[in-house]
């Protein structure tokens, strides 16, 4: 029955189009690229489909406008068996689209993304989520007031209750907003970007989780990647792990590199694995997808 149980991705799905150069175009500038496609895009969705593909029951959480992108986007969602129970349709407002230029010679990605006003997941509606159903639920920082309340719920819910039935909760704070800092303090596992690192004054990986490690709560798990770098992370014992990156033969695209990680990551715990070789899985997992144009042949 416990195996039966999903994992929840909460956060923001959007349409990527992205498009695949030669090399990054000078402005006003006419190319043209060597091939364009459709993909599902959004940190918590990319996450969603990196776990459905290494076998886990998963969910997603976020919001949706009506129209063709949200078309295109509930098909993909089913075709990756992602159940989508608590998508949020709101009608007002567009459904974020992504310009996506991948560039074929180093696979660095150049996102600019239209997040639209489509209003975020509230609290609200995260109360209709029977949280018997999950066994961890992860929240990508966004509407960070808004997710603080949906943490609270689950520390709540998990009060009385034994491990073994108790919801495991991560968060991922990715853009260097000071509003998304409030998230280090919630959450089992707590994910930080390069970004976030060098916002909060720190230049390695290693150094902002040992210099963070005081805000995030008592027991809870803090990790950095850092791209080529690999991982570091502390874990409730205090003791820092460490896990070189594994490039693949060539990197053609690392879009999503950091969603496929954090998805490994929380794939390789839930499943009660070690900090030490869920970090390892973890840059296994994101350098093969660096060497693949999307997620497809990632196992
Ligand atoms: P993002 O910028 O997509 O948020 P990161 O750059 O932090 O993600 O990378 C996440 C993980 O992906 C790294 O820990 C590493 O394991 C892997 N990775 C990213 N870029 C590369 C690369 N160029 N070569 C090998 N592995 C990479
Ligand atoms: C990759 C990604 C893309 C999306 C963008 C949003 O991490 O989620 O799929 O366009 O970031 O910031």
């Amino acid at each position: 029955m416990e195996g039966q149980k999903r994992i929840l991705c909460v956060g923001l799905v959007c349409l990527d189009i992205i498009s695949l150069v030669d090399r990054y175009p000078e402005e006003d500038s006419d190319s043209r690229c060597l091939s364009q496609r459709w993909q599902r895009g959004g940190n918590a969705s990319n996450t969603c489909t990196v776990l459905a593909l290494l076998g886990a029951p998963t969910a997603f959480m976020g919001a949706l406008a009506p129209g063709h992108p949200a078309r295109f986007i509930l098909s993909d969602f089913q075709r990756r068996q992602i159940d989508v129970t608590h998508l949020v349709w709101q009608g007002q407002g567009e459904t974020p689209c992504a310009c996506c230029l991948v560039n074929r010679s180093n696979g660095s990605r150049t996102v600019t993304l239209y997040d639209t006003n489509l209003p975020d997941v509230t609290a609200a509606d995260f109360e209709r989520v029977d949280l018997s159903q999950y066994k961890w639920i992860h929240w990508e920082g966004r509407n960070a007031s808004e997710q603080v309340k949906m943490l609270q719920r689950v520390e709540d819910y998990n009060r009385n209750l034994p491990p073994s039935e108790r919801v495991q909760t991560s968060v991922e704070v990715e853009k260097p907003r000071p509003e998304l800092y409030q998230l280090l303090s919630h959450g089992d596992v707590v994910f930080i970007s390069k970004d976030v690192a060098k916002d909060l004054g720190f230049s390695t990986a290693r150094e902002a989780v040992l210099g963070l490690r005081s805000r995030v709560k008592e027991g809870s798990t803090l990790i950095c990647a850092w791209a080529e770098k690999g991982a570091d992370a502390v874990g409730p014992d205090g003791v820092l792990v460490h896990s070189d990156a594994f490039p693949p033969e060539k990197v053609v695209d690392t879009l999503g590199a950091g969603d496929t990680f954090n998805a490994a990551v929380i794939l390789a715990l839930s499943r009660g694995k070690p900090l030490g070789e869920a970090l390892t899985f973890g840059c296994q997992v994101a350098g093969r997808k660096c060497g693949l144009h999307g997620y497809d042949g990632i196992v």
